[in-house]
């Protein structure tokens, strides 16, 4: 990310604190995957959104108007045998140097320096509840000002929650956000044609994820956004199957939810597809059910209408599509309004997207829907779902479960599909297929 528009965000943030806060933010906690092997690291988005600063056990701290400094980083030390062996390491002076932090200090002197730095503020920007162990740091650096009132020590005299600023300031993708969104975009949908390409019946579920991870790494995005779902046939019908671990069968579909992280920028695409290469009769009836829901869903997202206007569009063509087939009966208005579709379509059409796959920020202000606004990032994911033991369901509908996902920006007169170079017509997807 580059420095000016880390800047530019640091800039917005401290303009709406005001002086006299003190904004302490700490990035994510190393975690063990077992015994003394540790997870893969991922920094806290917040922490990165602001600094850009990859390493653990890092805290910035943010002082608008601050004489000595209104950019501090906190973080470990340089040292050449920890480097040996676990990494390299920036230091403090890196910090400043790389990072462009005011000053930056050891993260071993936390304790010695930010309470007093808190003294001298009456606000305390801080996102309390999310990360435990820190709570209870901030917490005790509270009492412990608080406790020295008779010599005079203030302690700030209101917490405020800084995660729901900074949520709604990670809401709106500025160019250089949607370009990496962009990019990471398109290394999925490149692997998922990939997927395509290589799908076969005797095949494993893994297999194919397997193809997927190889084209996320090799494409140069570091990691996935969240854990890859691949599911033949039946499995296709359980909204978050991660398992992956049976044979796709001749016959079938597959529906694969797969999106890579590129620069702790998310992207999130499903594509559903036969194992075989041709969609039977039964999958492309609601195949081309679920596209026209999608479809009739983009067209609502535009600046000025509201978060819920495309799953409203989607459910109807979904509910439409499902009386047209005989999966349910009655007048369209009234099996919307009793939610008769949920039985087969139970989730939401989409969610914020950005730094994480279901990212910040509110779907409703008050009472009301939110307006969509230019820049504004979201997924568009209606699907049908069938599963095999479902009552009174004809056989041919069985077994199949279907979605069909892509990443868009709103704009003030459409919106910009991030994803589109996956294929997604039966068409586009037979032809690709049968190459
Ligand atoms: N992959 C999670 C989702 O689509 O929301
Ligand atoms: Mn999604
Ligand atoms: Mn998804």
């Amino acid at each position: 990310m580059n420095m000016k528009e880390l800047q530019r965000r640091r800039r917005q943030l401290a303009k709406m604190m005001g002086p006299d806060s003190i904004a302490i933010i700490p990035t994510a906690q190393m975690q063990i995957r077992n015994r003394d092997v540790e997870r893969e690291f991922r920094p806290d988005s917040d922490f990165f959104y602001l600094t850009g600063f990859h390493e653990p056990e890092s805290v910035a701290v943010l002082m608008p108007g601050h004489g000595e400094g209104e950019y501090l980083i906190f973080c470990r030390e340089r040292d050449e045998q920890m480097e040996t062996w676990t990494g390299r390491r920036v230091g403090p002076e890196g910090a400043c140097e790389q990072f462009g932090a005011d000053d930056a200090f050891p993260i071993d002197d936390i304790g010695d320096i930010l309470p007093g730095l808190m003294e001298h503020c009456s606000r305390l920007w801080y996102a309390m509840g999310c990360n435990p162990e820190f709570d209870k740091r901030v917490i005790d650096w509270m009492n412990y000002l608080r406790n020295q009132g008779r010599s005079g020590v203030h302690a700030p005299l209101e917490i405020v929650a800084l995660d729901h600023v900074l949520h709604d300031m990670r809401l709106y993708k500025s160019r250089t956000e949607v370009s990496l969104m962009r990019r990471a975009a398109n290394i999925s949908a490149k692997a998922h044609k990939v997927a395509m390409q290589t799908c076969q019946p005797g095949m494993t579920e893994y297999q194919l994820e397997a193809e997927l991870l190889y084209q996320f790494k090799v494409q140069g995005a570091q990691s996935v956004a969240y854990s890859t779902i691949v599911g033949g046939g039946d499995n296709g019908c359980i909204l978050h199957y991660t398992e992956n671990s049976d044979e796709l069968n001749d016959g079938d579909l597959v529906l694969i939810d797969a999106g890579c992280e590129l620069d702790c920028y998310a992207s999130d695409i499903t594509r559903t597809w036969p194992v075989n290469g041709r969609f039977s009769d039964a999958q492309t009836e609601l195949y081309e059910i679920v596209l026209s829901a999608q479809e009739a869903a983009f067209k609502q997202v535009v600046a000025g209408n509201t978060w819920n206007d495309p799953h409203r569009a989607a459910v109807k063509e979904i509910t439409r599509g499902l009386i047209s087939i005989g999966l349910l009966k009655g007048k369209l208005n009234s099996l919307i309004k009793d939610k008769a579709y949920q039985r087969f379509y139970m989730h939401r059409t989409g969610h914020w997207l950005g730094m994480d796959v279901h990212d910040v920020g509110d779907y409703k202000v008050g009472d009301e829907w939110r307006v969509l606004e230019n820049g504004m990032a979201l997924t568009v994911e209606p699907g049908l779902y069938i599963p095999l033991n479902a009552k009174g369901v004809a056989k041919r509908w069985r077994g199949i479960g279907i979605r069909i996902e892509d990443d868009v920006v709103v704009r003030n007169d459409d919106c910009d599909v991030l994803s589109k170079a996956a294929p997604k017509t039966i068409k586009e997807i037979e032809a690709v297929m049968a190459a």
